[in-house]
């Protein structure tokens, strides 16, 4: 299992060793929150070109927010693997051919309330799917289990297509919660409080993979 720690839930007023306790993890999951698409607002550009910097690992941007085309470019740094955007956003195709541009992986995200098929015609033109397992705006929320089911319907699609994408949740995952995630197909995790309210980070990172 891939693992994605959620930097939201870290201490930013010890960002260098709250990167440095995650260093084990695949990637370092981003939460961009513009207080529009979302009832909340999270940090932008500046502070994640700081976290591109402290991190040795490569980060998986993920934007909550109405209009991401304006913003591409502005999270397009080096170690920047993977960009997601929101099917629920403007422009998604403009800004799926922008991210492409940068030379960075496309991923494309649904809300709860969002079915997978509103994603169907755009599965060929991404490289993950980010299936939300909690309402976005907040990290410490409890797991969804019903979102399982699309990612049943995701591993399926995949095979059928014969795609390749990765499927990745996020929200409300922990100790408690991965073994349905690893047993419904998920390839990709993101843990934000579990791992940074974690007395160990990096035992809770392990026991997640
Ligand atoms: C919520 C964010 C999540 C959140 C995860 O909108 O997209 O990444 O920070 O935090 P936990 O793991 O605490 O639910
Ligand atoms: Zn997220």
């Amino acid at each position: 299992m891939l693992v994605a720690p959620s930097i939201l839930t870290a201490d930013f007023t010890n960002l260098a060793s709250e990167i440095d306790k995650i260093s084990t993890a695949d990637y370092i999951h981003l939460d961009i929150m513009d207080g529009h698409f979302v009832p909340n607002i999270s940090f932008g550009p500046h502070i994640s070109r700081k976290i591109s910097k402290l991190s040795k690992i490569d980060l998986d941007v993920h934007l909550m927010v109405t209009d991401p085309l304006f913003w591409i470019e502005q999270f397009a740094f080096s170690s920047t693997r993977y960009i997601t955007i929101h099917e629920e956003a403007n422009q998604v195709s403009e800004t799926i051919k922008k991210i492409k541009e940068q030379g960075i992986k496309v991923g494309i995200s649904i809300k709860p309330n969002t079915s997978v098929y509103r994603i169907v015609p755009l599965l060929k033109e991404v490289d993950l799917v980010l299936v939300m397992t909690v309402e976005p705006g907040f990290g410490g929320q409890s797991f969804m289990e019903n979102m399982m089911v699309k990612v049943k319907e995701l591993v399926k699609l995949r095979n059928e297509k014969k795609l390749n994408y990765i499927i990745e949740v996020d929200g409300g995952i922990s100790d408690k919660t991965i073994d349905l995630c690893k047993s419904s197909g998920v390839d990709m995790v993101v843990a934000g409080s579990y791992v940074f309210n974690h007395e160990d980070a990096k035992k809770a990172i392990e026991s997640l993979k």
